[in-house]
């Protein structure tokens, strides 16, 4: 049977990498096939798209490297789903439709359209998306000790992402989760979700 695809997503704070993690791990426990993977991927891909965060490029350029990252991604996620494998991936192509399209505003005609327009070939959607949903001036000061620093994490910026996010969020496969809670919370909900919505579709137990 083919595995199922699940996405974490939000904006910088919003906890994805540690309650998809946690989220994970839980559902391992259960006894189910998965694997966590993430963007930018860990190869040299995505070591190319985060070179771009220090040596600023166009934002044309910038887009075109997490697609570049994202089509050799979805094909080993298409392998992992082939052996039935539960995928579960901190970010995917949501993340360039929200950050992207706030990205080109203005340099392209409705730029969400035009991204999810060129990403059709190399793109799957997926079974299920949680997007975690926090105000960005909580997520900015939950990663304000962090060293590293995103040229993304400011916060007009990342109230632009949000809204991008919360419009995408209309369609089916979206469950917005508050991610204001404690990261137990979240965890708990999104073990919730992932097993009743799959369950529903593939039998899980
Ligand atoms: P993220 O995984 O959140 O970084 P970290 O590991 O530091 O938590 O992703 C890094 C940044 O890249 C984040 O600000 C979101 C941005 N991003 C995009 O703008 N578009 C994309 O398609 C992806 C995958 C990430």
């Amino acid at each position: 049977m083919r595995g199922s695809f699940v996405t974490f997503e939000g904006i910088d704070g919003s906890g994805k990498t540690s309650v998809a993690r946690k989220t994970a791990a839980r559902l391992r426990r259960r006894g189910l096939p998965i694997v966590l993977t993430t963007e930018p991927t860990k190869t040299w891909l995505g070591d190319a798209v985060k070179r771009s965060y220090r040596e600023p490029v166009s934002n044309f350029t910038e887009a075109f490297l997490f697609m570049a990252d994202r089509a050799t991604h979805t094909t080993r996620i298409e392998e992992l789903l082939r052996k039935g494998t539960l995928v579960i991936s901190d970010r995917y192509c949501d993340s360039t439709y929200a950050y992207q399209a706030a990205r080109l505003k203005g340099m392209v005609k409705d730029p969400m359209n035009w991204l999810k327009r060129i990403s059709e070939p190399f793109v799957i959607e997926p079974d299920l998306t949680i997007l975690l949903d926090i105000e960005p001036r909580s997520g900015l000061r939950r990663i304000a000790a962090r060293k590293k620093k995103v040229h993304f994490e400011n916060e007009p910026f990342l109230r632009q992402v949000r809204r991008n996010y919360l419009a995408l969020a209309g369609e089916r496969r979206f469950v917005v989760l508050d991610a204001s809670r404690s990261l137990d919370e979240v965890v708990e909900d999104s073990v919730d979700v992932i097993s009743s919505r799959l369950r529903v579709s593939k039998g899980l137990r």
